[in-house]
């Protein structure tokens, strides 16, 4: 369907899944990576095998499957008045309450709906959730771009990590649309929307903003070893720096009551100014 629709030469990739072992797979890597592609290849072979046909597959050695749930694509509801983010939850749930232990499961990015920790703790438990569960620990698949799920490998023993592989060449980055064993380690995000023809002066912005989060992120790391902050997060404009910095050296239980009310109304005006 790919080399039909996207005149691209399908690149094959090897699926080796055995329950009991690695049953449930991260797929981690950057958006237009091959996630998506992968989990219905997978999830296609297993149903053209069980529906007695032949399997795009040099070669195939398939057990007997009680279903196939899927959460992928995010074909809105809007209509029926549901959020995108409702459906995917919806069905999700579904996935959870029916799954059995004969069951295969693919999750494309679930999660991904809402709020960056929210999405990555959804995704979290319910990856946790599958595994733990004795009776609903069939075969999982679940696609994510929240590179840091890939640590549940290191406590639960049927999760393993896979990742689909890509070069980074002068900036740029190369998809090989194989998948390999491991995480991916960066999500890319910024390349991938560079490739798409997103102004460079966006691009440009998005990098400063992400290196500043990134100082903030390690900033808090040092903070909380006990090291003092080297930077601070320019996100706000100096004047609400100004206010914020103010309101840091502020001492309430120094001031009277009419002080503090003044005070208030005072760095108010300096924000509206
Ligand atoms: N194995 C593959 N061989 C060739 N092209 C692929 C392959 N997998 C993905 N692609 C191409 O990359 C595009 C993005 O793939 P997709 O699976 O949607 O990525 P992701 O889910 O990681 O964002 C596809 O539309 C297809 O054109
Ligand atoms: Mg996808």
């Amino acid at each position: 369907m790919i080399e039909a629709i996207a005149s691209e030469r399908f690149i094959p990739n090897n699926t080796e899944i055995v329950r009991d072992g690695n049953g449930i797979q991260i797929i981690t890597g950057p958006n237009m990576g091959g996630k998506s592609t992968y989990l219905r290849q997978v999830a296609l072979i297993v149903l053209l095998n069980q529906a007695g046909s032949f399997v795009p597959a040099a070669s195939a050695r398939l057990g007997i499957f009680d279903r196939i749930f899927t959460r992928v694509g995010a074909s809105d509801q809007l209509a029926r008045g549901e959020s995108t983010f409702m459906v995917e939850m919806h069905e999700t749930a579904n996935i959870l309450h029916n799954a059995t232990d004969r069951s295969l499961v693919v999750l494309d990015e679930v999660g991904r709906g809402t709020a960056t920790f929210d999405g990555l703790s959804l995704a979290w438990a319910i990856i946790e959730y599958l595994h733990d569960h004795p009776t609903r620990s069939g075969i999982t698949l679940f696609a994510t771009h929240y590179h840091e799920v890939t640590d549940l490998a290191k406590t639960k023993s049927r999760v393993a990590n896979f990742n689909v592989a890509v070069k980074e060449w002068n900036d740029q980055i190369i998809f090989l649309r194989k998948v390999v064993p491991g995480a991916a380690d960066k999500s890319y995000g910024i390349q991938v929307a560079k490739l798409a023809g997103i102004p460079s002066s966006v691009i440009d912005r998005a990098r400063e903003i992400l290196a500043t989060l990134e100082r903030k992120e390690r900033d808090l790391v040092e903070e909380t070893r006990g090291h003092a902050p080297s930077h601070q997060l320019s996100l706000f404009d100096s004047r609400e720096r100004d206010v914020i910095d103010a309101l840091r050296i502020l001492q309430p239980e120094a001031m009277t009551p009419i002080q503090a009310l003044n005070e208030l109304q005072r760095l108010k005006e300096k924000l509206e100014k």
